[in-house]
């Protein structure tokens, strides 16, 4: 079967690296692609992002299943329209995927379906909006509704800081935002300004086929910059799996009190889920998790470490996904803990440097691989960065703390003109000991 994945970063890298392991595969295409997917073999890439585009190059190539990386062209209806071609694809439809387009969606969701989640508000008007904040005082969160890539968050802990973001956020859009519709139909500049939530953040995932869940290995990502969870709130600087904060009694809850009633709300509200979902838990010292936000996809840098746990044929699961038949199939997962360390461009988040010559890429080992994200491949063959979050160096290994080691050694040899790179990833399960 030839399958499509559409995509460019670490997370399409580490699908179609997985997928193209499939005895049933007979070529993987990658759209857009990077650097990583382009040195691959067995993978191809396509330079194509728009969608009716990549709809017609399915129908051409008779892609068997098209899998989706991104919320971008989840939001924008990639779903939809090969959906309204016949075409098969995993994904949630432009509806579905509102769940993380629109945090007031996503929030109004939670609280009419008693999904446990932090209290929050909804503004527009700046005026409004700092009110509210002088009201209820820090710490405090604001983020900007719509997509900003994980990086509109702030958390805030004074309110000067609180009222600052209020203003770049609904007046100056920094960050360059996509707006998306309210209640009232108007794509305007909105924050959400929630309750401070205190605890231990992880990554849980799931596939959802229309009728049935599957739950993939439990992760926790590293969202701050720099050591220690220190810094601004990037995309993700490093993950690992499984994560031991979801113990037993936790991962219980999560599916009794979130992914199940999320799922059969949806289902309720007539926007059937479909795809990845993937629930950012905020575990408290009781083990009670609250979902701090929902992702219609895949985590990224999260993907490169469950991807590499997975043992099962992954082209066959997500056939199953995409028929609805995933009560057919049961998940195994290498014992092993996976740990992926993100190697960032020099000003990454805020302004990412590019352009820089990447040296030194170890070869691909049975415990360790490099997935590339913000890379090109160059016509004399060197790689390239080309974007914030460069590279994953995902390693396995007996304990969190062997894991890292392999990884922090494969990486070793690997240079670009400032990388950044956390020295500590999976430090909270290996202080949990
Ligand atoms: P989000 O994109 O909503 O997941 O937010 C990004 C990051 O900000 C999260 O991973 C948390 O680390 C932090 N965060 C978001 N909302 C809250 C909250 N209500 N309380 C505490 N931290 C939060
Ligand atoms: N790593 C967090 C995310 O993918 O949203």
């Amino acid at each position: 079967m030839k399958v499509l994945v559409i995509g460019s970063g670490g997370r399409e890298h580490a699908m179609a690296w997985k997928i193209a392991q499939s005895s049933k595969v007979q070529m993987v295409y990658v759209a857009p692609g990077n650097g990583g997917t382009a040195l691959d073999q067995r993978l191809q890439n396509v330079a194509i992002t728009d969608i009716n585009q990549l709809a017609d190059f399915a129908q051409d190539e008779k892609i068997g299943l098209t899998v989706v990386g991104p919320e971008a062209p989840l939001a924008a209806g990639v779903v939809n329209v090969f959906r309204a071609r016949g075409l098969r694809v995993f994904g949630p439809t432009k509806e579905a995927a509102q769940l993380e387009s629109s945090k007031a969606f996503s929030k109004d969701f939670m609280q009419r379906h008693g999904i446990p989640t932090a209290l929050y508000q909804t503004f527009s008007d700046a005026a409004l909006a700092h009110a509210h904040l002088e009201k209820v005082g820090a710490p405090i969160v604001v983020k900007a509704d719509g997509l900003a890539a994980g990086k509109g968050v702030v958390v805030a802990t004074t309110l000067a800081e609180a009222h600052e973001a209020v203003d770049w956020m609904l007046l100056d859009n920094k960050l360059g935002v996509q707006h998306v519709a309210g209640a009232d139909g108007a794509a305007v500049p909105r924050v959400v300004i929630e309750e401070f939530l205190d605890g231990e953040e992880a990554s849980f995932i799931v596939l959802a086929d229309g009728k049935n869940v599957s739950v993939l290995a439990t992760s926790q990502d590293h969202k701050r910059l720099l050591d220690g969870d220190a810094g601004p709130n990037t995309g993700g600087m490093g993950a690992y799996s499984p994560a031991p904060v979801v113990t037993p009694n936790v991962h219980a809850k999560a599916m009794q009190e979130i992914i199940l009633p999320t799922l059969a709300g949806m289902a309720k509200d007539g926007i059937p889920y479909t795809g990845f979902l993937y629930a950012g838990l905020m575990i408290d010292s009781h083990g009670n998790p609250r979902t701090l936000e929902f992702n219609c996809r895949m985590g990224d840098p999260e993907t490169q470490p469950i991807f590499m746990r997975l043992k099962s044929d992954l082209l066959e699961v997500l056939i199953h996904a995409a028929d609805g038949t995933l009560d057919q199939i049961e998940l195994q997962w290498d014992r092993r803990v996976a740990l992926g360390v993100v190697v960032a461009a020099a000003g990454y988040p805020l302004d990412p440097k590019k352009g820089d010559v990447i040296t030194g890429l170890p070869a691909e080992a049975e415990d360790a691989m490099v997935f590339h994200a913000g890379t090109t491949l160059g016509k004399d063959g060197k790689v390239l960065t080309s974007g914030g979050r460069v590279l994953c160096v995902t390693a396995l290994g007996d304990s969190v703390r062997m894991a890292q080691q392999r990884a922090y050694e494969y990486m070793n040899g690997i240079h670009f003109d400032g990388m950044q790179a956390r020295r500590d990833i999976g430090w909270r399960a290996i202080k949990a000991r």
